[in-house]
């Protein structure tokens, strides 16, 4: 046995990912899988949730799809029915919905509310019953860097991120004697589908990559290293941290 087994292993671990038909949750799923987990790869869009995980499958990985809004009660219940443990849950799940300020639409602030806060409390609530029952577990909520700092025209989403953070933190102090560990991720820009008009437009492209001190985009794949460490027993004293992946932006004066 090494070290890659008995402490980065998730070998006999079962993990739900939330939004992991695509883009952060589908890399940071692969990730889990490929560590030796069981995940339940949880979305909305069931043909490409379909799609996915039947690909993995198809490379010998234990990967379940469950098509779930998790925005629904009745959903979010029906997920950890499913299971007989749960280990791991990752809440990737977001939506951005940005707007100026001054007219900013009522309903999307409630989506965004819904979906980036409330859902990720009532499975954090549902998980950690769990593992405080099994005495172990790691909650991961992935933030933003809109978690800190202030970006322009998305008041709901810097809104949310931010108290997705401080619920985190509450999470991690309440719980962390009762052997749950709660974290977050922080990702910088990532290629994905949510920031398509930023790649997608050379001028925009370019500067988002010019901010960081690493100068590129971070590729979804990134995400995995950062997720394998923060549920794996690699970070047993690793609790209420903000992990940020963000190719070094925040920390950059000039
Ligand atoms: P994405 O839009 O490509 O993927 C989000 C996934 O969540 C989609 O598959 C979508 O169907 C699913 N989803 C949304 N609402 C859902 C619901 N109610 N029920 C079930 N599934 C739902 O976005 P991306 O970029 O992969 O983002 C994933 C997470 O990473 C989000 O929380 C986002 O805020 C966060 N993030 C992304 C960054 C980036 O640069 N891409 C930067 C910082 C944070």
């Amino acid at each position: 046995m090494n070290y890659l087994e008995t402490i980065f292993g998730l070998a006999g671990r079962t993990a739900i990912v939330t939004g992991a038909a695509r883009g952060n949750g589908r890399a940071m799923a692969e990730a889990l899988l490929q560590a030796g987990a069981e995940v339940l790869l949880v979305d909305r869009l069931a043909d490409v949730l379909d799609r996915e995980v039947a690909l993995l499958v198809g490379q010998g990985l234990a990967a379940r799809a469950i098509v779930c809004d998790i925005t629904f009660d009745l959903d979010r219940q029906r997920l950890f029915r499913e299971l007989s443990r749960i280990d791991i849950l990752v809440n990737n799940a977001g939506v951005t919905l940005p707007h100026p300020w001054l007219d900013y639409p009522a309903d999307s602030w409630e989506t965004t509310y819904r979906v980036n806060l409330l859902a990720p409390f009532e499975l954090c609530r549902l998980a950690a019953r769990r593992m405080v029952e099994q005495g172990k577990g790691s909650i991961i909520n992935i933030t933003s860097l809109n978690a800190e700092l202030a970006f322009p025209d998305n008041p709901a989403y810097m809104a949310f991120k931010g108290a997705l953070r401080q619920l985190t933190r509450s999470l991690a102090l309440d719980l962390g004697g009762r052997g749950v560990r709660a974290n977050c991720i922080v990702p910088g820009y990532i290629r994905t589908d949510m920031t398509r008009a930023s790649w997608s437009d050379s001028t925009r492209e370019q500067a988002r990559a010019a901010r960081t001190a690493i100068g590129r985009w971070g590729m979804p794949g990134d995400l995995a290293g950062a997720v394998i460490f923060l549920a794996s027993d690699a970070s047993a004293f690793v609790t209420g941290h903000d992990l940020l992946v963000d190719g070094g932006w925040s920390i950059k004066g000039l």
